[in-house]
């Protein structure tokens, strides 16, 4: 296999440093994007000790912060000619209704937001690697209702796995708006559920929400397992014709019939081009 670049997000924890190391063991060179760097050149040294891969880098770059998102990207562009595999995996769930640094909703700007800045910014380089765009989406988007004209939660009360469900329905609009308007340039998207994973995705969460994931702890899989649909959709051969598509056990899967909805994708689309605007 060619040498393969492959940036990704959330791979100092859970399912994302499962998916970094299984990549970084078949040769892929491994850049990181994280928001702590002390944790993040401590999972890289474990990762390189794990691997025998030295190509392991670490950029630093918070989801909940575009400006960081786009120097992120600018250091990626100054280094690399092109990327080939892009995997948009950081993702959390909050308590308490709180905001970015930019004052948008924060599980909107780290699980969407931050990833479609991203994308903008690293297209010359995903075009150039014929890349392929991975978002980590979930189940919970069956849950999901697109709540576009109040993404700051003024005319309802804010839900945690409310927001998380929104978000996750998000990516997968995402995806399939990057798989029409990329295509033609070679570009492929494909989104996908981990399996229900025991991370420490939740971990801040209070109250009845924390006893919502306690009661789905015994039903837990292993990171490892949970980076299986990742890794395959990273490595696989042929599956361009199925850009767009949702995966769940390394097999495409049917949506809610909410994430077909086109207007409501291209509603998001151009809501978020406003949003990160500043940034682009
Ligand atoms: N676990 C499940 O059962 C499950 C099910 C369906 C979907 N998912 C999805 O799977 C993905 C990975 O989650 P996980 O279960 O592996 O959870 P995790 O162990 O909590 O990992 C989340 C990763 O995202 C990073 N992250 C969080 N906020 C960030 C920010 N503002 N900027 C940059 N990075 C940030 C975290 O960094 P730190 O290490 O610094 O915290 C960590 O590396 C998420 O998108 C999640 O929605 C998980």
């Amino acid at each position: 296999m060619p040498f393969t670049t492959t940036v990704i997000t959330g791979a100092t924890s859970g399912i994302g440093k499962e998916t970094a190391l299984a990549l970084a063991k078949k040769d892929h060179a491994v850049y990181m994007l994280v928001r702590d760097m002390v944790k993040g050149e401590s999972v890289k040294n474990e990762l390189i000790e794990l691997s025998r891969n030295k190509n392991i880098y670490v950029i630093y770059c918070d989801l909940a912060d575009l400006r960081t998102v786009r120097d992120a990207a600018l250091v990626l562009k100054s280094s690399l000619m092109s990327v080939n595999v892009l995997i948009n995996n950081a993702g959390g769930i909050f308590s308490d209704y709180e905001k970015s640094q930019q004052g948008y909703e924060k599980t909107f700007a780290v699980n969407h937001l931050g990833h479609f800045l991203l994308v903008q910014h690293l297209l010359p380089l995903l075009e150039r690697g014929q890349a392929r765009i991975i978002n980590v989406s979930s189940e919970a988007h069956r849950m999901g209702k697109p709540r576009l004209k109040d993404l700051e939660w003024k005319n309802s009360t804010y839900s945690a796995y409310a927001a998380y469900a929104a978000a996750k329905l998000y990516n997968i609009f995402f995806t399939r708006s990057l798989a029409v308007k990329y295509g033609p340039k070679g570009i492929t998207a494909f989104a996908l559920h981990p399996g229900l994973v025991s991370t420490n995705f939740g971990e801040g969460l209070t109250g009845a929400n924390k006893t919502i994931m306690w009661l789905m702890r015994p039903f837990m899989t292993t990171p490892e397992e949970g980076a299986q649909t990742t890794i395959y959709l990273a490595t696989a051969p042929r599956i361009d014709a199925k850009s767009g598509k949702y995966f769940k056990n390394m097999k495409v899967s049917n949506t809610s019939s909410k994430a077909t909805d086109d207007a409501a994708r291209n509603t998001l689309w151009d809501i978020s081009i406003e949003m990160a605007e500043l940034y682009l």
